[in-house]
């Protein structure tokens, strides 16, 4: 039986997961490390591991990636295209190798691996008919991907026809990545260019694939190494090693020199300590090795779990340590005037990207660290984005080095800081201050609120100085004129920025309350909020209790709501975008006041009417929550066709239990009506 903790936490994690895998693969711009991405999948799967009844089709554990954008045409992948479960560890590789020999070797074949080294760039599926290139696409989420034939077409890698004998169709998989010296050459021409630097090769060879613009990507330095095959007809392979034989002689790009055989775990190990010491040498990054089991058939006996094949694993490498110095420290004003401070480090590469800054989070990490300004320190990257200071040596210290202060005043408005006893950061309180006025705005038009595409920080920025804009209602009310006194602003880019703008009116209600920054409304809770309440009106009447009621919204949110709405200058602020016309949709589904309001359903065993996610919609429509697990809290329990031991639990505990007759009624469903 699940409790309602695991079951919370699963939601979340399902959430966040999601939220981190459109960062990384629609966005090309993750918010955290490989490690802490991996620490969140981990406990997802430890969660479902041990309540299965919690894994659904949505779950990322059972999908790859995120789904494809609607930028590019979708493709589908006839066979998936799977991920690869990750050992952190020597045991853990062991643990894979035991479960291979106990459980499926019973026919005592011999086992052997093939190490390959793991590219770090993004997943493609190029598909040949008759050896011509016929669609190149995404992996997306792992079952339909975006069509990128005419971008792929540009690399001068791929082949647009294979060497005969060629298999009547094949389907090759294979990874898209960036030399990082061509990553570097390309940042530099990005910088010169005034365009944005990418954070990582991984980022950039992404950013390149998706271009809408093929010519954009012929110029950017692409490079692939093909590793698997997917569909195939006319051909066969017996192992994974003559498949990276068979892909090299069609002319493909393989790292077959770098991939070896082996058959013993403890072979497998020093592999990877091989490669590990050799990574700095390579022109190309790489964040581990791919152990595969070699035979194609016993391949197919193992066969796959979830969104991975049960005979391969990824043997990870720790995320890269540099040595370098903090030189100085600045402070970043946030959207809400939280202060974070910021290592300014002696620029140093780790892993093929020059680390200059480091986020130092707050004042309790920075004594957590003991660090001063003059310290040596170690820095992480792993593999990806934002560096980590995670030690400073300070055994290495002159006696010259500088104590970081709390600050007393906004670095940017001078206004006397304050910090709660209850929070970790300091905060400007100017509402007016410009940083947090800039960074307000940011947040308004970011992808996940108003979503304004072509507004960005630059553009922001010089409307404010202009004094074009004071918040964010203001942008309603901008000219095309306005536009175009902005810099390399033309007239037909001025017109789409106008029309971005005016799109951006009717957005969902959950993306203009998310916009409007109220602290603790993240876009979670806004869409909660906005199922709930048909208009901001309808929210802003609401009571501390009243949201309270609300089950996933607690005391510090609903308190932070009604502070929002009772704040004469949000008010100001909300009629003025009402009267610049922002008109969000509505997406309210539930009933105020409907007939199951304040109740917990719990809905077991199979319906006959419904499926259980209609019914679960229908108890929300009409007010109520739908549960997973019974306690003494449920108030009903729907129990279908049959239902186990949920229903046995709700008549331990005495919870009423319901057909669906009773369900209907208890609902007031009417055909056509409610539903
Ligand atoms: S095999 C079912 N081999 O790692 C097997 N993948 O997390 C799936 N990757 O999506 C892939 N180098 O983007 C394989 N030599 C290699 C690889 C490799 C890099 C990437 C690939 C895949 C991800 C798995």
């Amino acid at each position: 039986m699940v409790d309602l903790f695991s079951q919370q936490r699963h939601t979340e994690l399902c959430q966040e997961i999601n939220r981190h895998n459109r960062l990384y693969y629609s966005q090309d711009q993750p918010e955290i490390s490989d490690a802490e991405y991996d620490s969140l999948f981990r406990e997802l799967l430890g969660i479902e591991a041990e309540y299965p009844e919690l894994i659904t089709p949505e779950s990322p554990s059972q999908r790859v990636g995120t789904p494809a954008s609607k930028k590019f045409a979708p493709v589908e992948h006839i066979i998936p295209m799977l991920s690869l479960k990750n050992a952190k560890n020597a045991e853990e590789f062991h643990d894979f190798d035991t479960s291979i020999r106990k459980n499926f070797l019973a026919r005592n074949a011999d086992l052997e691996y093939v190490c390959e080294m793991k590219l770090d760039g993004v997943a493609i599926e190029l598909t040949y008919e008759d050896g011509k290139l016929f669609r190149a696409s995404t992996r997306g989420d792992g079952f339909v991907g975006e069509d990128i034939t005419e971008n792929i077409k540009t690399i001068d890698d791929i082949p647009h026809t294979l060497t005969a004998p060629y298999p009547e169709l094949i389907d090759v998989r294979g990874e898209i990545y960036i030399n990082l010296a061509d990553f570097q050459a390309l940042n530099r021409a990005q910088e010169d260019a005034g365009d944005k630097t990418f954070a990582n090769p991984r980022n950039a060879a992404a950013g390149s694939l998706r271009q809408i613009d093929a010519k954009v990507t012929a110029q950017r330095p692409l490079r692939i190494f093909c590793y698997g095959v997917g569909r195939m007809q006319g051909l066969e392979t017996a192992s994974q090693f003559e498949t990276l034989q068979l892909l090299a002689r069609l002319g493909l790009r393989v790292n077959l020199r770098e991939t070896t055989c082996s058959s013993g775990a403890e072979e497998v190990i020093n592999i990877f300590c091989q490669f590990q010491d050799r990574r700095d040498t390579l022109p190309f990054e790489i964040d581990g090795v791919v152990v595969k089991v070699n035979e194609i058939t016993l391949q197919e006996e193992l066969g796959m779990v979830s969104r991975s094949p049960r005979w391969a694993i990824a043997l990870k490498f720790p995320p890269r340590q540099e040595q370098t110095i903090v030189e100085g420290i600045s402070l970043q004003v946030g959207r809400t005037g939280a202060i974070t401070p910021v290592a300014h480090l002696k620029p140093v590469t780790v892993s093929g990207v020059t680390v200059s800054r480091a986020s130092l989070h707050n004042w309790d990490e920075i004594e957590r660290l003991d660090l001063r300004i003059g310290d040596h320190v170690v820095v992480e990257r792993a593999g990806d984005v934002i560096p980590d200071v995670v030690k400073v040596l300070t055994e290495k210290r002159t006696g010259n080095e500088r104590l970081i202060p709390l600050p007393t005043e906004c670095p940017e408005c001078s206004t006397p800081v304050h910090k709660n006893p209850d929070e970790v950061v300091p905060r400007c309180s100017n509402p007016h201050c410009p940083a947090q006025t800039i960074e307000r705005m940011k947040h308004f038009v970011s992808r996940d609120a108003m979503d304004i595409e072509g507004l960005g920080e630059k553009q922001l920025v010089q409307l404010i100085n202009c004094s074009k804009i004071t918040d964010v209602a203001d942008l309603y009310l901008l000219s095309k004129e306005d536009m175009c006194a902005m810099e390399r602003m033309g007239d037909a880019l001025a017109e789409k920025l106008i029309l971005a703008i005016a799109a951006s009116k009717n957005q969902p209600l959950s993306k203009l309350l998310f916009g409007l920054g109220v602290r603790h409304v993240g876009r979670n809770t806004a869409k909660i909020l906005a199922r709930r309440f048909a208009s901001l009106d309808e929210l802003a009447k609401c009571t501390t209790d009243q949201l309270i009621a609300i089950h996933e919204i607690g005391d510090k949110v609903a308190r932070s709501i009604v502070d929002y709405f009772a704040n004469p200058g949000k008010i100001l602020l909300l009629e003025k975008l009402h009267q610049a016309g922002v008109q969000p949709q509505e997406e309210a589904v539930v009933q105020q006041g409907g007939p199951l309001t304040g109740k917990t359903f719990v809905i077991t065993g199979s319906l006959s009417k419904w499926s259980r996610k209609e019914a679960e919609e229908l108890v929300e429509k009409a007010g109520g929550r739908a549960a997973g697990s019974v306690s003494k809290k449920t108030d009903y329990v729907l129990a279908g066709e049959n239902a186990g031991s949920k229903l046995a639990k709700a008549e331990k505990l005495g919870v009423e239990v319901v057909d669906e007759e009773t369900f209907a009624q208890l609902i007031e469903f009417k055909p056509n009506g409610l539903g």
